[in-house]
């Protein structure tokens, strides 16, 4: 069985910094992987790389054994590819049913100007139900999302990144900026995203990656400095030695 998303040899520069240096990475159908590294390690950068944002200098990008290196970004989304961002990008005025309408008319290929009328169809009604009842939206369900609380509106990205009925899905710090309180609302929706989809999850916070992961890559100056298994990961010198000081699991 093919990877559901691999790298193979990826590089990318800005200028006269060699951002991604050689970087191969395997993700199974399925897998819950966790990415991680210090700040400007360039995990962002890869990650839009594997969406098509930027282009590698070097290197190819498969999605379920299908180079995708050269292809544009909304085509990817269309053969299962999505993302969340860091900073969050949501419709400010749209409520968080209307955001999933317009997401859904959007992966069926109603077009987003025809969402209204795609919304009133009764499967895509449910659909958008069960999306807001998995990650507990559903009450809030009618507010303008700029309205609700960052950590629902973080939920509600991931929510539509869903929606877009990926097979790999790539979560670049769901809980960044996330208050204390309502981590754990972000650490229940990972745990409970589909077990068929992949995903690769960015994250700092070491609890959220350790209870979330089975593999573990460190990328550190654009390098994958190690990759295991988690137990692997927190007994490694190197990345020890990478994180000294900074968590407890290092
Ligand atoms: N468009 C760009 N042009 C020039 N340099 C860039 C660009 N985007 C990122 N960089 C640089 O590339 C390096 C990697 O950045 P990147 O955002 O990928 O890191 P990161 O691992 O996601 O960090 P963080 O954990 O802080 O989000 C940094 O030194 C950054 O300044
Ligand atoms: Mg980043």
């Amino acid at each position: 069985m093919s990877a559901a998303l691999e790298t193979r040899g990826l590089y990318r520069r800005f200028g006269g910094l060699q951002v991604t240096d050689n970087v191969s990475l395997k993700l199974e159908p399925g897998a819950r992987h966790a990415l991680i590294g210090p700040n400007g390690a360039g995990k962002t950068t890869l990650v839009n790389q594997l969406t098509g944002v930027l282009r590698p200098t070097r290197g190819a990008v498969f999605l379920d054994g299908r180079e995708i290196t050269a292809l544009p970004a909304s085509r990817r989304v269309r053969l299962g590819l999505a993302r969340t961002f860091q900073i969050n990008q949501l419709f400010p005025d749209l409520s968080a049913a209307e955001s999933l309408g317009v997401a859904i008319a959007e992966r069926e290929g109603f077009g987003a100007a025809l969402w209204r009328a795609a919304g009133s169809r009764g499967a895509i009604v449910e659909e958008i139900a069960e999306l807001l009842a998995r990650f507990g939206l559903t009450a809030e369900m009618d507010r303008p999302a700029r309205t609700l609380a960052y950590g629902r509106q973080r939920l509600l990205e991931i929510a539509l990144a869903l929606a877009c009925r990926p097979r790999v899905l790539l979560l670049d710090e769901p809980a960044a900026g996330v208050p204390e309180g309502e981590r754990r609302d972000i650490l229940a929706a990972l745990a409970a995203l589909p077990e068929d989809v992949a995903i690769l999850l960015i994250e700092h916070d070491m609890d959220l990656v350790f209870s979330f992961a089975r593999r573990i890559s460190v990328l550190v100056s654009g390098r994958i400095l190690a990759e295991g298994a988690p137990e692997e990961i927190a007994a490694d010198a190197r990345v020890r030695a990478v994180y000294l000081g900074e968590d407890g699991h290092g």
